[in-house]
Protein backbone atom coordinates (compact mmCIF):
# COMPACT_ATOMS: atom_id res chain seq x y z
CA UNK A 1 0.00 0.00 0.00
CA UNK A 2 1.50 2.74 -0.97
CA UNK A 3 -0.15 6.78 -0.61
CA UNK A 4 1.51 9.05 -3.32
CA UNK A 5 1.30 12.56 -1.13
CA UNK A 6 0.93 15.20 -4.11
CA UNK A 7 3.11 18.58 -4.67
CA UNK A 8 2.63 22.34 -5.82
CA UNK A 9 2.24 21.50 -9.45
CA UNK A 10 0.65 18.05 -9.10
CA UNK A 11 -2.04 19.99 -7.01
CA UNK A 12 -3.01 22.94 -9.37
CA UNK A 13 -2.93 20.27 -11.79
CA UNK A 14 -5.73 18.52 -9.69
CA UNK A 15 -7.89 21.71 -9.24
CA UNK A 16 -8.26 21.95 -12.67
CA UNK A 17 -9.30 18.64 -13.75
CA UNK A 18 -11.29 18.41 -10.53
CA UNK A 19 -13.41 21.47 -12.25
CA UNK A 20 -13.67 20.34 -15.24
CA UNK A 21 -15.40 17.10 -14.03
CA UNK A 22 -17.78 19.41 -12.11
CA UNK A 23 -18.48 21.24 -15.07
CA UNK A 24 -19.23 18.56 -17.19
CA UNK A 25 -22.34 17.84 -14.39
CA UNK A 26 -23.06 21.35 -14.70
CA UNK A 27 -23.16 21.07 -18.28
CA UNK A 28 -25.92 18.48 -18.28
CA UNK A 29 -28.02 19.05 -15.33
CA UNK A 30 -30.55 20.93 -17.42
CA UNK A 31 -30.73 18.26 -19.81
CA UNK A 32 -31.67 15.45 -17.15
CA UNK A 33 -35.45 15.18 -17.94
CA UNK A 34 -38.02 12.99 -18.55
CA UNK A 35 -37.74 11.36 -21.90
CA UNK A 36 -34.09 11.76 -22.17
CA UNK A 37 -32.15 8.40 -22.42
CA UNK A 38 -29.04 7.44 -20.69
CA UNK A 39 -26.92 7.09 -24.37
CA UNK A 40 -27.79 10.46 -25.37
CA UNK A 41 -26.83 11.82 -21.65
CA UNK A 42 -23.76 9.84 -22.90
CA UNK A 43 -22.97 11.44 -26.02
CA UNK A 44 -23.85 14.88 -24.80
CA UNK A 45 -21.17 14.91 -21.86
CA UNK A 46 -18.91 12.75 -24.32
CA UNK A 47 -18.66 15.81 -27.14
CA UNK A 48 -18.53 18.28 -24.29
CA UNK A 49 -15.27 16.54 -22.88
CA UNK A 50 -13.39 16.28 -25.79
CA UNK A 51 -14.32 18.38 -27.75
CA UNK A 52 -15.05 21.32 -25.37
CA UNK A 53 -12.81 21.06 -22.82
CA UNK A 54 -10.13 18.98 -24.57
CA UNK A 55 -10.41 16.70 -21.14
CA UNK A 56 -10.34 12.60 -22.02
CA UNK A 57 -13.20 10.58 -20.45
CA UNK A 58 -11.75 8.45 -18.43
CA UNK A 59 -14.03 5.56 -18.11
CA UNK A 60 -13.89 4.65 -21.58
CA UNK A 61 -12.06 1.56 -22.21
CA UNK A 62 -11.27 1.44 -18.81
CA UNK A 63 -10.93 -2.21 -17.72
CA UNK A 64 -9.63 -2.85 -14.00
CA UNK A 65 -8.41 -6.47 -13.81
CA UNK A 66 -11.46 -8.88 -13.75
CA UNK A 67 -13.74 -6.46 -15.67
CA UNK A 68 -14.84 -6.22 -19.23
CA UNK A 69 -13.52 -3.11 -20.98
CA UNK A 70 -15.93 0.04 -19.74
CA UNK A 71 -18.04 1.08 -23.18
CA UNK A 72 -18.92 4.50 -22.77
CA UNK A 73 -18.18 7.39 -21.09
CA UNK A 74 -19.70 8.21 -18.15
CA UNK A 75 -21.75 6.39 -15.91
CA UNK A 76 -25.60 6.91 -15.65
CA UNK A 77 -27.30 4.46 -12.31
CA UNK A 78 -30.99 4.89 -11.77
CA UNK A 79 -32.91 4.18 -9.06
CA UNK A 80 -31.94 0.60 -7.56
CA UNK A 81 -29.00 1.15 -9.66
CA UNK A 82 -26.19 2.04 -7.00
CA UNK A 83 -23.25 2.62 -9.08
CA UNK A 84 -21.16 2.13 -12.78
CA UNK A 85 -24.58 1.90 -14.70
CA UNK A 86 -23.71 1.60 -18.77
CA UNK A 87 -25.50 4.72 -20.25
CA UNK A 88 -27.79 2.85 -22.93
CA UNK A 89 -31.08 3.14 -24.75
CA UNK A 90 -33.59 3.21 -21.03
CA UNK A 91 -35.54 6.79 -20.96
CA UNK A 92 -35.54 9.07 -18.00
CA UNK A 93 -39.24 8.73 -16.31
CA UNK A 94 -40.78 11.10 -14.43
CA UNK A 95 -40.04 10.30 -10.84
CA UNK A 96 -36.49 8.87 -11.33
CA UNK A 97 -33.22 9.23 -9.59
CA UNK A 98 -29.78 9.50 -11.36
CA UNK A 99 -26.60 9.31 -10.61
CA UNK A 100 -24.27 11.06 -13.36
CA UNK A 101 -20.36 9.85 -12.71
CA UNK A 102 -18.03 12.01 -14.24
CA UNK A 103 -14.06 11.31 -14.50
CA UNK A 104 -12.57 13.34 -16.44
CA UNK A 105 -8.00 13.16 -17.37
CA UNK A 106 -6.65 16.78 -18.22
CA UNK A 107 -2.96 16.98 -18.59
CA UNK A 108 -2.51 13.14 -17.11
CA UNK A 109 -4.47 14.14 -14.27
CA UNK A 110 -7.58 12.72 -12.89
CA UNK A 111 -10.98 14.71 -12.12
CA UNK A 112 -13.71 12.57 -10.54
CA UNK A 113 -17.03 13.42 -8.88
CA UNK A 114 -21.17 12.83 -9.27
CA UNK A 115 -24.13 13.99 -8.84
CA UNK A 116 -27.68 12.01 -8.30
CA UNK A 117 -30.27 14.27 -10.19
CA UNK A 118 -34.02 14.46 -9.54
CA UNK A 119 -35.60 13.58 -12.64
CA UNK A 120 -39.00 15.53 -12.87
CA UNK A 121 -41.03 15.24 -9.54
CA UNK A 122 -39.62 12.07 -7.59
CA UNK A 123 -41.90 10.58 -4.22
CA UNK A 124 -40.49 12.44 -1.07
CA UNK A 125 -39.04 8.97 -0.33
CA UNK A 126 -36.42 8.79 -3.26
CA UNK A 127 -35.86 13.23 -2.62
CA UNK A 128 -35.11 12.07 1.23
CA UNK A 129 -32.99 9.36 0.20
CA UNK A 130 -31.23 11.73 -2.25
CA UNK A 131 -30.60 14.60 0.39
CA UNK A 132 -29.36 12.33 3.15
CA UNK A 133 -27.00 10.57 0.96
CA UNK A 134 -25.58 14.04 -0.13
CA UNK A 135 -25.58 15.13 3.61
CA UNK A 136 -23.83 11.98 4.33
CA UNK A 137 -20.71 12.55 1.54
CA UNK A 138 -20.19 16.37 3.10
CA UNK A 139 -19.84 15.02 6.61
CA UNK A 140 -17.55 13.08 5.26
CA UNK A 141 -15.83 15.84 3.70
CA UNK A 142 -16.12 17.70 6.82
CA UNK A 143 -13.96 15.27 8.73
CA UNK A 144 -11.01 15.38 6.46
CA UNK A 145 -8.00 17.37 8.14
CA UNK A 146 -4.26 16.04 9.03
CA UNK A 147 -4.25 13.17 11.74
CA UNK A 148 -7.73 12.79 11.38
CA UNK A 149 -8.29 9.09 10.24
CA UNK A 150 -10.42 7.11 7.27
CA UNK A 151 -11.94 5.60 9.65
CA UNK A 152 -13.59 9.16 11.28
CA UNK A 153 -14.77 9.89 7.78
CA UNK A 154 -16.60 6.39 7.63
CA UNK A 155 -17.71 6.51 10.73
CA UNK A 156 -19.60 9.73 10.41
CA UNK A 157 -20.95 8.89 6.77
CA UNK A 158 -22.23 5.33 8.27
CA UNK A 159 -23.80 6.88 11.51
CA UNK A 160 -25.88 9.01 9.45
CA UNK A 161 -27.00 7.24 7.00
CA UNK A 162 -28.37 4.52 9.69
CA UNK A 163 -29.40 7.18 11.60
CA UNK A 164 -31.84 7.70 8.30
CA UNK A 165 -32.77 3.84 8.42
CA UNK A 166 -30.94 3.69 5.63
CA UNK A 167 -28.13 1.29 4.71
CA UNK A 168 -24.14 1.71 3.54
CA UNK A 169 -22.83 -0.10 0.45
CA UNK A 170 -19.80 -1.83 1.01
CA UNK A 171 -18.24 -3.61 -1.64
CA UNK A 172 -17.57 -0.14 -2.95
CA UNK A 173 -15.49 2.69 -2.15
CA UNK A 174 -13.58 6.48 -2.86
CA UNK A 175 -10.22 5.76 -3.51
CA UNK A 176 -6.89 8.14 -3.69
CA UNK A 177 -6.72 9.58 -7.12
CA UNK A 178 -4.13 11.31 -9.13
CA UNK A 179 -2.24 10.12 -12.23
CA UNK A 180 -3.94 7.30 -11.79
CA UNK A 181 -8.35 6.55 -11.56
CA UNK A 182 -7.81 4.60 -8.52
CA UNK A 183 -4.64 4.78 -6.04
CA UNK A 184 -4.43 3.96 -2.17
CA UNK A 185 -6.12 4.68 -0.10
CA UNK A 186 -9.22 3.08 0.17
CA UNK A 187 -11.68 5.53 1.60
CA UNK A 188 -14.70 2.96 3.28
CA UNK A 189 -17.83 5.08 3.82
CA UNK A 190 -18.31 2.74 7.08
CA UNK A 191 -16.03 2.52 9.92
CA UNK A 192 -14.74 3.28 13.56
CA UNK A 193 -13.18 6.67 14.51
CA UNK A 194 -9.50 6.57 15.18
CA UNK A 195 -8.75 4.12 13.02
CA UNK A 196 -7.15 3.15 9.53
CA UNK A 197 -4.90 5.18 7.58
CA UNK A 198 -3.78 8.77 9.19
CA UNK A 199 -4.42 12.11 6.97
CA UNK A 200 -1.39 13.66 6.08
CA UNK A 201 -1.19 17.11 3.71
CA UNK A 202 -1.18 16.77 0.16
CA UNK A 203 -3.34 13.17 -0.25
CA UNK A 204 -6.26 13.40 -2.85
CA UNK A 205 -8.89 11.19 -2.37
CA UNK A 206 -12.53 10.70 -3.33
CA UNK A 207 -15.25 10.54 -0.75
CA UNK A 208 -18.41 8.66 -2.57
CA UNK A 209 -20.98 7.41 -0.50
CA UNK A 210 -23.38 4.84 -2.07
CA UNK A 211 -26.72 4.82 0.59
CA UNK A 212 -29.28 1.93 0.10
CA UNK A 213 -32.79 2.25 1.14
CA UNK A 214 -33.38 -0.88 1.94
CA UNK A 215 -30.26 -3.67 2.68
CA UNK A 216 -27.27 -2.89 1.77
CA UNK A 217 -26.44 -5.67 -0.50
CA UNK A 218 -25.41 -5.70 -3.64
CA UNK A 219 -25.55 -7.34 -7.32
CA UNK A 220 -23.36 -7.12 -9.99
CA UNK A 221 -25.56 -7.38 -13.79
CA UNK A 222 -24.75 -9.48 -16.40
CA UNK A 223 -23.10 -6.78 -18.61
CA UNK A 224 -20.56 -7.17 -15.68
CA UNK A 225 -20.22 -3.77 -14.24
CA UNK A 226 -23.73 -2.36 -13.41
CA UNK A 227 -24.29 -2.79 -9.70
CA UNK A 228 -27.67 -2.58 -8.19
CA UNK A 229 -29.19 -3.52 -4.88
CA UNK A 230 -30.24 -7.06 -4.45
CA UNK A 231 -33.85 -5.91 -2.43
CA UNK A 232 -34.25 -3.85 -5.13
CA UNK A 233 -34.39 -0.51 -2.80
CA UNK A 234 -33.57 2.56 -4.39
CA UNK A 235 -29.70 3.86 -4.09
CA UNK A 236 -28.25 7.36 -4.19
CA UNK A 237 -24.59 8.77 -4.35
CA UNK A 238 -22.74 11.79 -4.56
CA UNK A 239 -18.86 12.23 -5.22
CA UNK A 240 -16.28 14.79 -4.79
CA UNK A 241 -12.37 14.51 -4.67
CA UNK A 242 -10.59 16.03 -1.76
CA UNK A 243 -7.36 17.20 -1.30
CA UNK A 244 -6.13 17.01 2.87
CA UNK A 245 -4.56 20.71 2.95
CA UNK A 246 -2.37 21.84 6.39
CA UNK A 247 -5.14 23.20 8.02
CA UNK A 248 -8.24 21.21 6.77
CA UNK A 249 -9.32 20.23 3.20
CA UNK A 250 -10.61 21.76 -0.31
CA UNK A 251 -12.79 20.11 -2.38
CA UNK A 252 -11.40 19.85 -5.73
CA UNK A 253 -14.45 19.08 -7.81
CA UNK A 254 -16.27 22.43 -7.36
CA UNK A 255 -17.42 24.72 -10.43
CA UNK A 256 -20.05 27.31 -11.04
CA UNK A 257 -23.18 24.98 -10.01
CA UNK A 258 -22.10 22.73 -7.41
CA UNK A 259 -24.57 22.57 -4.65
CA UNK A 260 -24.08 24.27 -1.30
CA UNK A 261 -22.07 22.67 1.50
CA UNK A 262 -25.91 21.37 3.36
CA UNK A 263 -25.85 23.49 7.30
CA UNK A 264 -26.22 20.01 8.85
CA UNK A 265 -22.13 19.33 7.97
CA UNK A 266 -21.22 22.82 8.32
CA UNK A 267 -22.56 22.64 11.48
CA UNK A 268 -20.10 19.43 12.17
CA UNK A 269 -17.25 20.99 10.98
N1 LIG B 1 -16.19 7.02 -11.43
C1 LIG B 1 -16.25 5.78 -10.71
C2 LIG B 1 -15.63 6.05 -9.35
O1 LIG B 1 -16.09 6.94 -8.73
C3 LIG B 1 -15.57 4.65 -11.40
C4 LIG B 1 -16.24 4.29 -12.66
S1 LIG B 1 -15.34 3.06 -13.43
C5 LIG B 1 -16.19 2.93 -14.89
O2 LIG B 1 -14.68 5.49 -8.91
F1 LIG B 1 -15.42 2.24 -15.67
F2 LIG B 1 -17.35 2.37 -14.66
F3 LIG B 1 -16.38 4.11 -15.38
CO1 LIG C 1 -14.47 7.68 -7.67
CO1 LIG D 1 -16.76 8.58 -9.89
Amino acid sequence: MSIIIKKGDEIAAMRVAGRLASEVLDYIAPLVVPGVTTGELDQLCHLYMTEVQGTIPAPLHYAPPGYPPYPKSICTSVNQQICHGIPGERALKDGDIVNIDITVIKDGFHGDTSRTFLVGNPSIAARRLTEVTYECMWLGIEQVRPGATVGDIGAVIQRHALANGYSVVREYCGHGIGRSFHEDPQILHYGTPGTGVRLLPGMIFTIEPMINAGRRHVRQLGDGWTIVTRDRSLSAQWEHTVLVTETGHDVLTVSANSPPCPDLAAASA
